[in-house]
């Protein structure tokens, strides 16, 4: 009876990760770019009663009052204002990027009479072996001129465009013997024979909607076609381009709209250019998220002094995913923390900071996750290899406050096509939830109560 009853529980938490992951592939696979993710975000919001504000505008603020605000077309920040006299802020941040090819200016190169290739440059460190022999497209975003304003448009080729073909095996012997790829000579997609010749731009324009003419700046890149995928012997993986990150932008929209409110702002951040080190003016490492929190504050009618008050008792996940113990590789991982796919949310640790996580962090992120009743695992590199770094101690030197670096844990980190577990997006859902619900507040030196 009681094994019956574990079968129907079971069960139950298998749809809820079911619906999530679909969720979540149908929010990935609308967000072919950084400016589709964002663009995606602002319509959720704006269904659930958020209004927009400007940077360019003075900012009124209410009590009770929900709003977001987007820098660069990428980059995008929301809080709602449960109480004037709140006691902090609760952020959590991820990234809207992932590593992909950019298409240059003047794009076409006409190989022999015969083929049309488009030349592309790396946006941020990506596996190139897994980009060859899967359909590819184009999106991102075009900045058009309509009489004497510029207007930015998205722009999707929303059907298989291009393609990157690996060399035969007979022309090159040593293909599996570990190959060194020259980004201008072998990453180039091939994009149409002759007659295509001149018809790129023009492609583009269409797919817009605008005329070619009329088209004065772009931000296009490449990105994977392949589906989502649910697999494995009891469908426990999940497979799909960008995990990284928009695994954790989407949870942080899902929690962000679904917390109940407490005594902090809760505050769902997403960067742009984390791939390609954040110093962007959209970036974690500018001045978005500050001059936001101090706009928040000043349409408060508060005092300096109560901002920094407030940046005392508040607190910050930087979240962006982990790596999971690999099946071929396990001895690439740390041999005493062995974060695995679906064991819950990853803490991340670093000596040198390059994970902000410290002790204290982590004390306060887990007991939000023992609230949530959400597993949660340790993420720490083998001490003989240098690991990546992230959005929480970029954006630590603008605002300084009490950061917890976490993840997901995930296979393939980087390739245009990631995998993850089905359980892990929702853990990281009620974890944040309970995040954005709470209040950290410092009551002494060192010390601290969660409300
Ligand atoms: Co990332």
């Amino acid at each position: 009876m009681i094994m019956k009853d574990m079968a129907i529980a079971d069960k139950v938490t298998d749809n809820e990760n079911c619906e999530t992951v679909r969720q979540l592939f149908a929010f990935i696979e609308a967000s072919p770019s950084p400016f589709h993710a964002v663009s995606n975000m602002k319509r959720e919001l704006e269904a659930q009663g958020y209004t927009r504000l400007l940077e360019g505008n003075a900012w009124k603020l209410e009590e009770g009052g929900k709003y977001y605000v987007i820098r660069g077309g990428s980059s995008i920040i929301a809080f709602r204002i449960p109480k004037k006299d709140f006691r902090g802020f609760q952020i959590m941040a991820s990234h809207s990027d992932s590593p992909s090819f950019k298409v240059k200016e003047n794009p076409e190169i006409e190989v022999e009479e015969h083929y049309v290739k488009l030349n592309v440059e790396k946006y941020g460190g990506m596996l190139c072996a897994p980009w060859f022999d899967r359909p590819l497209s184009v999106a991102g975003r075009l900045v058009v001129k309509e009489g004497n304003k510029l207007v930015t448009k998205l722009v999707s080729v929303d059907r298989d465009l291009c393609m990157i073909p690996n060399l035969a095996i007979h022309m090159n012997r040593e293909a599996n013997e570990g190959y060194k790829y020259n980004a201008q000579k072998d990453m180039l997609p091939l994009y149409g024979c002759e007659s295509a010749k001149g018809g790129f731009m023009a492609q583009i324009a269409e797919a817009a909607g605008v005329e070619e003419e009329n088209i004065i700046g772009s931000d296009l890149f490449l990105y994977n076609r392949m589906k989502g995928s649910v697999w494995g012997a009891d469908e426990e993986f999940m497979s799909i381009g960008k995990l990284d990150d928009l695994q954790c932008a989407f949870a942080s929209l899902r929690a962000f709209l679904d917390s109940e409110d407490g005594k902090s702002i809760p505050v769902h951040c997403v960067f742009d250019n984390e791939e390609v080190g954040s110093g962007t003016k959209q970036g974690a490492a500018s001045t978005f998220l500050l001059d936001t929190l101090l706009r928040i504050n000043e349409g408060l009618g508060r005092t300096m002094g109560q901002y920094h008050q407030a940046l005392a008792s508040s607190f910050m996940l930087s979240a962006d995913n982990a790596h999971g113990v690999h099946p071929n590789q396990p001895d690439k991982a740390c041999p005493t923390n062995r974060p695995y796919i679906n064991g819950g949310i990853v803490i991340k640790f670093s000596a040198n900071q390059k994970y902000t996580t410290d002790g204290l962090a982590a004390a306060v992120f887990t007991q939000i996750c023992n609230k949530a009743g959400v597993p949660y695992q340790i993420f720490v590199n083998r001490s003989d290899i240098l690991g990546g770094s992230t959005l929480g101690n970029i954006s630590g030197t603008q605002v300084a406050l009490n950061t917890v670096d976490i993840g997901l844990a995930q296979l393939a980190m980087h390739s245009p096509y990631e995998t993850g577990g089905v359980k892990d997006t929702d853990y990281l859902i009620k974890a944040a939830k309970e995040f954005f619900r709470a209040a950290i507040v410092e009551v002494g030196e060192g010390e601290y109560q969660l409300l």
